[in-house]
């Protein structure tokens, strides 16, 4: 049986800023953007389990990433430069279960228009620092395709750290663990 995780409340999580991103907890204006990422085979090429063939479907995704932030306190953001209204991406944190454990799955997926600039790195790494000091006791998981090397580098760059021992065949092939240190 898995533990019931403990709510986060008042961490101001519904917000966070970095040197260039702002962060916000998803609004029902960002639907478009989850749809568009979604539907996109080039932004879910290694986890083509999570593409979604319809506007209902993105719905739900919605859904589900707003009734963790309801139940829990924190979640996906929604990732856009600080002068620019555009989303670029999702980027943050899930409770999900492993080994019988609650951990913190992190997750990152952005339009390919804005890979290659270090967005990924900047949003991962304000998630993974977000967690440090508000879910200090969780552990901070990635589960990452073998041939996806920006996405390894990301998991590295937000300070996780490789962690074979876990590695599972997943639901898209082969997932490779990263976890946080300590
Ligand atoms: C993975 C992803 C989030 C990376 O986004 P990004 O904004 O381009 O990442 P960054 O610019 O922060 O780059 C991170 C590192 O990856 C490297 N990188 C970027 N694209 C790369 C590529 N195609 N091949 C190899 N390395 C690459 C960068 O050079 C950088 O390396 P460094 O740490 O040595 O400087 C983006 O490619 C993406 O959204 N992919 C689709 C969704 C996905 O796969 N998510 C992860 C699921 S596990």
């Amino acid at each position: 049986m898995t533990v019931e995780p403990t709510p986060t409340r008042d961490s101001g999580a519904e917000e966070l800023r970095t040197e260039r991103l702002l962060l916000c907890r998803p609004a029902p204006e960002d639907l478009d953007a989850i749809f568009a990422l979604h539907t996109d085979p080039v932004a879910c090429e290694h986890n083509p389990s999570d593409l979604v063939e319809t506007r209902k479907e993105a719905e739900l995704l919605l859904l589900r990433w707003s009734h963790q932030w309801d139940r829990y306190g924190f979640g996906y953001w929604t990732v856009r430069r600080q002068d620019a209204p555009e989303p670029l991406g999702f980027c943050g944190v899930k409770i999900v279960g492993f080994r019988r454990n609650a951990v913190l799955n992190l997750f990152y997926r952005f339009f390919p228009s804005a890979w290659g600039v270090g967005y990924a790195s900047e949003a991962a790494t304000a998630a993974v620092d977000w967690t440090r000091v508000h879910r200090p006791d969780d552990v901070v998981i990635a589960r990452v395709r073998p041939e996806n090397v920006a996405s390894q580098r990301v998991a590295l760059r937000a300070g996780l750290i490789r962690a074979s021992d876990f590695d599972t065949p997943g639901d898209d092939g082969a997932d490779w663990f990263y976890i946080s240190a300590g």
